[in-house]
């Protein structure tokens, strides 16, 4: 929610930031505005919709600059417009400040604010957050520096923010609290963003800032400041990504590559982790932990979206193959209600961004009562990444559409190594079926790349259907969860009203919604519920129902059943979500640039969701 990019050096400020914030764009892009400063003199300028219309309504201003400041909005409070757009700047006008986050406390302060005369301009909390260090400087006759640390003291929410001031014309001032930022370290420049994505053509030597850090950064010197004025050592490390990951090559959207790189993105998860020769897999962070996990009383799973959806097959592999109880939440409810975590638990947090608001807060809680945590994120050296006591990283690389996608899958291999490591060492699965899976799993990203093959046909069968309102998508087992992945996928990226159930479920109320009109999407695979699909499936149809359906090659009496079927290639059931999903990632894709929407920026969505 909301990107930042903050330039201080040599170079003009005003084209690393725009390329900056176009590289963030995917963290909202509802409104953008950038803040310059030159010989004492701030200009900022700012513009409702997408970064590209404020790049266009700049032809021909003078944005001549060597320190800058920009945001792209994901709008919490006010309607995205011009006036609430950032940066905003404080009532004196010396200050331009950016906001990632919320201030929870801003309602009481604007009170206090008002009665003292301020007025806004803006619906934001950002304005107020501003005007109230400017109030503490003012009053105490303080540095901005300063100001803020109090100020910071005083609020409650989450953010990350960056400011320049007149009166300190090469120095951007940040701090962050429960939202990312990272700074890049150049020869006499320093280049600050919500994540590296920005920062990686220019350098590879970043620090990831920690909550409660303040950063003075200016050309030639990063200063890291607690909120009691210590200095704080930075922990410079090397990035360990590369241009080409963060750009489309080639081809329309981030969305269609992500989906299209799956077969190298599972490969990079697998290897060096899964070793079918020497029938092991090694995962450090399983590995040096194992105790903890084998005496687990049980595993909770705490993720959000589409995260949530792979802890829910995640359920269901680590209790076949384990036999722990394990318990699946979304992160909101979590947090928020009472639930019953004691030492011997073990959460299980899986987030592609690492800097989920929700997912991030309900571990912190979980960890207070003494549970171990294990992060299978996609994003590295992020915030859930640094909470976690152990984990494994998905390697999905850097993913840039709205849509999860190649992260899914790296979550469910990650998740389905540590199912086989765990019930490996736990002696709950016999050596035939682990050798076995381990193989089925070592096939997966050719059998991904047979798939991708056809996509053609999911082409054609995105065409025939686009126009529909509703889609229901209907699995069971361990595909129970792709079907309700298949509909968020489809809700997100074509608007259509999309329900995923449980096929059996369907009987329970959905079946009502059922006419000559609804595509009703199988996913009906071989596996040990395949009769009891197909009997569904028949229901479905005496219903005049549009069945659509995901079916192992060579099932003809599945197929027989269907309007459409596409096939994909046998194997074993505990695997088979790594491939059912790729068809129903296609047909959203093409569901949703059929119908015209920019897939990469759905509305109302934005990638990584740092507020609650
Ligand atoms: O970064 P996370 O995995 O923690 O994000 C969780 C959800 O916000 C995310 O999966 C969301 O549902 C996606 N838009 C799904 O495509």
């Amino acid at each position: 929610m909301c990107g930042i990019v903050g330039y201080t050096g040599q170079r003009q400020a005003y084209p690393i930031v725009l390329k900056g914030l176009k590289r963030l764009e995917y963290r909202g892009y509802d409104s953008s505005g950038v803040a310059l400063l030159k010989d004492k003199h701030l200009k900022v300028f700012k513009k409702k919709g997408k970064v590209a219309e404020l790049e266009e309504s700049l032809i021909g201003t003078d944005i001549d600059a060597n320190i800058g400041i920009g945001h792209t909005r994901w709008a919490t409070h006010g309607e995205p417009s011009d006036r609430n757009a950032h940066p905003h700047t404080s009532k004196s006008g010396r200050i331009a400040m950016i906001h990632n986050g919320i201030i929870e406390n801003y309602a009481l302060i604007k009170q206090d604010l008002l009665k003292k005369g301020y007025s806004f301009t803006s619906d934001t909390d950002t304005e107020v957050l501003l005007n109230f260090i400017e109030d503490i400087q003012t009053n105490n006759d303080c540095t901005v520096e300063e100001a803020l640390r109090i100020a910071l003291k005083r609020v409650t929410g989450a953010y990350c923010i960056l400011l320049i001031e007149q009166d300190n014309p090469d120095t951007i001032i940040a701090a962050r609290k429960g939202s990312p930022l990272v700074i890049g370290i150049g020869k006499g420049e320093h280049f600050l963003a919500s994540d590296a994505s920005p920062i990686i053509e220019y350098t590879k030597e970043v620090v990831y800032v920690n909550d409660y850090e303040l950063a003075i950064v200016k050309p030639d010197e990063l200063v890291l400041k607690n909120l009691g004025n210590e200095k704080v050592t930075p922990f410079v490390t090397k990035l360990d990504m590369d241009l080409a990951a963060i750009e489309k090559g080639g081809y329309d959207h981030f969305m269609i590559k992500e989906i299209f790189e799956q077969p190298s993105t599972i490969f990079d998860c697998l290897r060096g982790r899964l070793d079918v020769k020497e029938g092991s897999i090694k995962m450090s962070g399983v590995d040096d932990n194992i105790e903890q996990l084998l005496n687990a009383n049980r595993i909770m799973i705490i993720a959000c979206g589409t995260s949530w959806h792979a802890g829910l097959v995640a359920e269901y592999i680590i209790e076949e193959l384990c036999r722990i109880p394990v318990e699946v939440e979304y992160a909101s409810e979590f947090r928020y209600r009472n639930p019953i975590v004691n030492k011997g638990d073990v959460i299980i947090a899986i987030s592609q961004s690492g800097e989920t608001a929700d997912t991030i807060v309900a571990l912190e809680k979980a960890k207070e009562n003494g549970a171990f945590i294990f992060g299978v994120v996609n994003a590295v050296g992020s915030s859930i990444a640094r909470i976690s006591n152990a984990g494994a990283y998905t390697h999905a690389g850097p993913e840039i559409g709205v849509a999860s996608t190649k992260a899914f899958t790296g979550q469910l291999a990650v998740l389905m190594m540590v199912a086989l490591n765990i019930a490996k060492h736990k002696k709950t699965i016999s050596q035939e079926k682990y050798d076995g899976l381990i193989k089925e799993l070592q096939l997966v990203p050719e059998k991904v790349d047979a798939i991708l093959k056809n996509a053609d046909e999911i082409k054609a069968i995105a065409e025939k259907y686009k126009d529909a309102s509703d889609f229901l998508f209907l699995g069971r087992g361990y595909n129970f969860p792709i079907a309700l992945e298949g509909a968020l996928k489809l809700k997100e990226i074509s608007y259509i009203h999309a329900e995923g159930y449980p096929a059996a479920e369907m009987k329970h109320g959905p079946i009502a919604l059922v006419d000559e009109t609804l595509p009703v999407v199988f996913i009906a695979t071989n596996d040990a519920y395949h009769e009891k699909i197909v009997s569904n499936m028949q229901e479905i149809k005496a219903r005049k129902g549009r069945i659509i359906s995901i079916i192992t090659e060579g099932d003809s009496i599945s197929k027989e059943l269907s309007e459409d079927a596409f096939a994909i290639p046998a194997t074993d059931e505990i695997i088979a979500p790594l491939l059912t999903v790729i068809p129903l990632q296609l047909l959203s894709y093409y569901v949703g640039t059929a119908k015209g929407i920019d897939v990469d920026k759905p509305r109302n969505l934005a990638k990584s969701v740092t507020v609650e």
